[in-house]
């Protein structure tokens, strides 16, 4: 038996800080990097316990928190729900959550989102009250743990953070959860703790680390104990082309060991079981985020969860990110258990609507839950680039009801022999990296034509 890494969501609205939080805490600067500043893609980061006792300084040790827990394994989430997905494809992916809050602007719909997905998984959580530097007259004392930084805030500042951490607490308990300030809570087990930090200049991610260290320890250990003989499951979060190495997969391994030449069962995008073999497993160094492929890799011969790799083998084109990802075993019918979940993700759809096309199945129903929101009727959606039926189907679609003409289309590309179709239709094509601006298109196309 041995104890792995809990695995640590960062959920919240949009903007509210996630990737600048880990960001901070990896010392790098991903957020910049990212298309719209949006997170479009699920990032995994892990992070030893030494650097955050590097970070955390003597504070770790009067907490004495005990060496048991080898570190805390990140990943951070688009504001636009992904999380879902990834818990019904991992089963118990996540062992603990972040909530983040931009604590001036306080509970927004993904919030109350996230809070609900954690409430239906009954996931351990911490709240996180993000941007205090943005405060009225905080005065920024750069890395420092949130007592130190509040004990030198001036009356008036402490207050008007005060009543802000009120307001969540006040949200929290119309939601069903008891909350405190962290440096009040009396019972961890029953209480929420909120923790005021800026991911911007480091105040209070001190505490943060420590808690969820301190919590994961408490109330986790059991859960985090892995058999480390028993064949590897896990979940896909990409799959990608790297140079010297074909198409690649980027996995998280929550449970068991995975070794190379082991036999993989995976979900393709045509709804079918690929079974392949490994042919070598990848890991990023600590602290590098595994999705920046100019950052070196270490190979090895395997790997024991809790664990984010890299796995090359033959056939990968066609694999759906999201997929489950399970070592064949003698004992269960590994194949049947993923054509089992296929049968689980089907979109539910209406006879008339737009198409809706994304990359991953994350991202698809991510799109679609967020056109479901605004009502807007969706007659198919798909994993892939938009190629000639579907301009064909939409055209039909257009001449029943013009408003149905359209295909959203997300991170995915119109296949080269198409646009030709595409510019002879009728067909609106609305597509990009940022879901909120494809739609916001979409909805001043649909008032134009309503006009
Ligand atoms: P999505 O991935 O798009 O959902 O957003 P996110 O929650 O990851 O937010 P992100 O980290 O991208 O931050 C959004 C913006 O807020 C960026 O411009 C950050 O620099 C800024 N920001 C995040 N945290 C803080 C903070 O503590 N203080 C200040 N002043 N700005 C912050
Ligand atoms: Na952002
Ligand atoms: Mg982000």
């Amino acid at each position: 038996m041995k104890i792995r890494s809990p695995i640590v969501s960062v959920l919240g609205h949009v903007d509210h800080g996630k990737t600048t939080l880990l960001d901070y805490i990896r010392g790098s600067t991903i957020a910049a990097k990212e298309a719209g500043g949006i997170t479009q893609h699920i990032g995994a980061t892990e992070i030893p316990n030494d650097t955050i006792e590097n970070i955390c300084g003597d504070f770790i040790s009067k907490l004495a928190i005990k060496d048991l827990i080898p570190g805390l394994f990140f990943i951070d989430t688009p504001g636009h729900a992904a999380f879902t997905s990834l818990r019904k494809r991992g089963g118990a992916l996540a062992d603990l959550a972040v909530l983040i809050l931009d604590v001036n602007d306080g509970f927004k719909p993904q919030t109350y989102e996230a809070l609900n997905i954690l409430k239906m998984y009954r996931t351990p959580f911490i709240v996180v009250a993000n941007k205090i530097d943005r405060l009225f007259g905080w005065e920024v004392h750069e890395g420092a743990s949130f007592r130190e930084t509040f004990s030198n805030q001036a009356k008036s500042v402490q207050q008007d953070l005060d009543n802000k951490i009120y307001e969540i607490v006040g949200e929290l308990h119309k939601e069903g959860f008891q909350s405190e300030r962290f440096d009040r809570v009396s019972n961890f087990a029953s209480q929420i703790s909120i923790i005021p930090i800026s991911a911007r200049t480091g105040e209070g991610v001190i505490e943060v680390l420590a808690m969820l260290l301190g919590l994961a320890q408490e109330y986790l250990t059991e859960q985090l104990e892995i058999d480390e003989n028993a064949p590897a499951k896990g979940t896909v979060l990409e799959i990608k082309e790297e140079t010297g190495l074909g198409v690649t997969l980027d996995a998280i391994i929550y449970d068991g060991v995975l070794r190379t030449n082991d036999e993989i069962a995976l979900m393709l995008s045509s709804e079918d079981v690929l079974v392949t073999k490994i042919r070598s497993i990848l890991r990023p160094l600590p602290l590098e985020e595994m999705r920046d492929s100019k950052k070196k890799f270490r190979k090895l011969d395997e790997v024991v969860a809790a664990a984010g790799i890299k796995v090359a083998a033959p056939h990968l084109d066609d694999v759906v990110s999201g997929s489950p990802l399970r070592v064949l075993s003698e004992d269960t019918d590994v194949e049947q258990e993923i054509l089992n979940e296929i049968d689980n993700i089907t979109i539910d759809t209406e006879d008339e609507g737009i198409l809706v096309k994304a990359d991953t199945i994350g991202s698809l129903e991510a799109v679609v839950k967020l056109l479901r929101e605004m009502n807007i009727p969706i007659r198919a959606a798909d994993i892939g680039d938009v190629n000639r039926r579907d301009i064909i189907n939409s055209s039909i679609a257009y001449d029943e009801n013009e408003l149905h003409g359209a295909i959203i289309a997300f991170n995915v590309n119109v296949h080269p022999n198409s646009e030709e179709d595409l510019n002879n239709s009728e067909v609106k094509l609305f597509s990009g990296d940022v879901i909120y601006q494809i739609i916001e298109e979409y909805e001043e196309w649909v008032k134009q034509k309503q006009e």
